[in-house]
């Protein structure tokens, strides 16, 4: 086991250099490396990320691999190779895709993501749980952003790759992301070794922000505050930056991370239209419901006077409801 174990990430940090190679210098790699730039990755970023490419061949790492004494059932049970339906040998698992190195704890290559050129599907087709891959364990780029995580004691979670590797680029060095599964319990105390805070900072569509709010009771119940960086509708962390560029970024996007109960204030509100009386007061009762989760009367008061001013509501009536809440919370 421990044997199996060594020679499969020695192959895994093999074929992550030869994806490498092949989208830096061979000509089929030209059409990848294009699409990399017009996605705003550098050189310099593609070599930190270990990017790749996985040519549109049946057998380049599978003939790469036996040429180096891999076993292939080996490679097959890695996760690098499929096998032929035959049973007459095997094939290349990952082909014509853009290749995402996936790093253990140690920055040792455990797994891969390969993203589709363009359009179709899967967008990502990942590796599978192997002897060296658990999905619900692996926190992607957390032994690049660890240093970083320590000293600012702040974790910012994205869903994607291309998330983190561009906010890296705008200067966000602490960013990480879970690998295409909801966050778990186990990436939480993963998170919570390194973190006191984690800013959530997911796609600005409805499936993400309705994951931001099934994260934040897991992270909370692992130990740490959190906060919500919010995106505007429709457009993730990544396709932000290409728009709006680094600094405005970090500026109106991190920088401005709201508390939770802000963001469900922020999320309840698009649901509802604030034009009509109905829409208004809906939001208001539900307002007041989020607000009564708060422990502290004083925190709770806060936010009601902003309600109470922001709507001509006295604030004695939004006391009320929100006392009652209260107690039936109790
Ligand atoms: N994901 C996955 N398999 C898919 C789709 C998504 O594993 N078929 C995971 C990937 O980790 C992906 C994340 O979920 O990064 C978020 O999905 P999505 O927002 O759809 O993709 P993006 O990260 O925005 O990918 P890109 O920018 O390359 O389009
Ligand atoms: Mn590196
Ligand atoms: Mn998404
Ligand atoms: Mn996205
Ligand atoms: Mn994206």
């Amino acid at each position: 086991e421990n044997a199996e174990r060594a020679k499969l990430i020695e192959a895994h940090e093999l074929t992550a250099k030869l994806y490498h190679y092949m989208l830096n210098n061979s000509k089929q790699g030209v059409e990848a490396k294009r699409y990399l730039r017009e996605r705003g990755l550098s050189d310099k970023l593609i070599d930190h990320f270990m990017i790749g490419y996985a040519t549109d061949e049946w057998d380049r790492l599978a003939d790469f691999l036996a040429k180096r004494g891999f076993d292939l059932a080996l490679m097959e049970k890695g996760g690098l190779l499929s096998a032929k339906t035959d049973g007459s040998g095997y094939v290349d698992r990952f082909r014509n895709r853009i290749m995402f190195p996936i790093w253990d704890k140690d920055g040792k290559t455990t797994a891969f993501a390969g993203r589709i050129i363009g359009e179709g599907q899967p967008k990502y087709l990942n590796s599978p749980e192997t002897m060296l891959f658990t999905k619900s364990k692996i926190v992607y780029n957390l032994h690049h952003a660890r240093t970083a995580i320590r000293k600012s004691k702040q974790a910012v979670i994205f869903e994607g790759y291309m998330d983190v590797i561009k906010s890296w680029s705008a200067g966000v060095k602490n960013g990480i992301a879970t690998m295409g599964t909801a966050l778990t319990k186990e990436h939480c105390a993963i998170i919570r070794r390194q973190a006191e805070e984690a800013i959530i900072c997911y796609d600005g569509d409805d499936a993400g922000q309705a994951a931001a709010l099934k994260s934040i009771p897991m992270l909370e119940a692992a130990g740490l505050r959190v906060t919500v960086a919010v995106l505007p509708k429709g457009k993730d962390p990544d396709e932000y930056i290409g728009e709006y560029g680094p600094d405005e970024f970090l500026r109106e996007i991190v920088d401005q991370a709201v508390s939770i109960t802000k963001f469900k204030l922020i999320y309840s509100r698009k649901n509802h239209i604030l034009l009509k009386e109905e829409g208004k007061k809906n939001y208001l009762l539900e307002a007041v419901d989020i607000v009564a989760e708060l422990s502290s009367p004083i925190e709770r008061e806060v936010y009601l006077k902003e309600l109470s001013r922001e709507f001509d509501i006295s604030l004695e009536s939004l006391k009320q409801d929100c006392h009652r809440k209260v107690q039936e919370l109790q």
